[in-house]
Parts: structure tokens; C-alpha cells; sequence
């Protein structure tokens, strides 16, 4: 019994080690696909990826308020970065991509 339930633990935490994987590689596309023409070389003033400085005020403000600004726009950044086919699950991952990168 014991060991029953360890297994269920066991195959939990590999279930969800690999959603986040998953996660992480449609976030990485998404932003290649969708963000990289901006935020890659910082058109309009765009935060760079992996420019520390410059997403750390923008992470301060908490991944709600980037999640509520990548989704419905924010100044000159378009909502979901000017596609709105993408899914609010892949925007998210998308900017949680960005948030990893300037860390
Ligand atoms: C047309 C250019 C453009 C594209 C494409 C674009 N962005 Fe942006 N983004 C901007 C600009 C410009 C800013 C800075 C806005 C400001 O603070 O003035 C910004 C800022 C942001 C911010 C920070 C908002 C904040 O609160 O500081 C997030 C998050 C973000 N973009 C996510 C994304 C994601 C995710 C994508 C792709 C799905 C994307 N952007 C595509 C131009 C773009």
C-alpha cells in the first residue's frame, strides 16, 4: 500500500515536469513566431530578451499585470503581440519565456 502510493507521487511529479517542459517549448515558439520582431532587437522600445535591465521594473510589477499587458496590449506593445488567433495559454508561456530569459 505504502508503495502504491509512492508510485502515485512518483508518476504526479513526472506528469507535471514534463507539462511545464511542453510549456516552455510552446512558449519559446511562440515568441519566435510572434514576439522576436520586436522584443528581439527592441523595435518601438520593446524589452530585449534577455535584457535584464530592462525587464526588471516590468517583472516588479508582478506576472499578472505582464500576463494582463502581453494579452490585451500595452502602449505601443499590440495585444498578443498584434495575433490575436494565439491562445491566452500561449501568450502566457510566451512572456513566461521572457520572464526566464532576463533573469
Ligand atoms: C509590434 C512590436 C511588438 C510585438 C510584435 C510584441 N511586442 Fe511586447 N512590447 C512591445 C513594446 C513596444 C513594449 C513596451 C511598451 C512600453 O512599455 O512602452 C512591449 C512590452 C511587452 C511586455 C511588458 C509589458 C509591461 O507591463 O511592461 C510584455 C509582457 C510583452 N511585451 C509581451 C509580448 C509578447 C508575449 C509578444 C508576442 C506574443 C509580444 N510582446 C510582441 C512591442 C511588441
Amino acid at each position: 500500500m505504502k508503495a502504491l502510493k509512492l508510485l502515485a507521487i512518483v508518476l504526479i511529479a513526472a506528469a507535471s515536469g514534463a507539462a511545464s517542459a511542453a510549456d516552455a517549448a510552446i512558449g519559446e515558439k511562440t515568441y519566435a513566431a510572434n514576439c522576436a520582431s520586436c522584443h528581439g532587437t527592441g523595435v518601438l522600445g520593446a524589452p530585449k530578451l534577455g535584457d535584464k535591465a530592462g525587464w526588471a521594473p516590468r517583472i516588479a510589477q508582478g506576472k499578472d499585470i505582464l500576463y494582463a499587458h502581453g494579452l490585451a496590449g500595452f502602449k505601443m506593445m499590440p495585444p498578443k503581440g498584434g495575433n490575436p488567433a494565439l491562445k491566452d495559454a500561449d501568450v502566457k508561456a510566451a512572456i513566461d519565456y521572457m520572464i526566464g530569459k532576463a533573469k
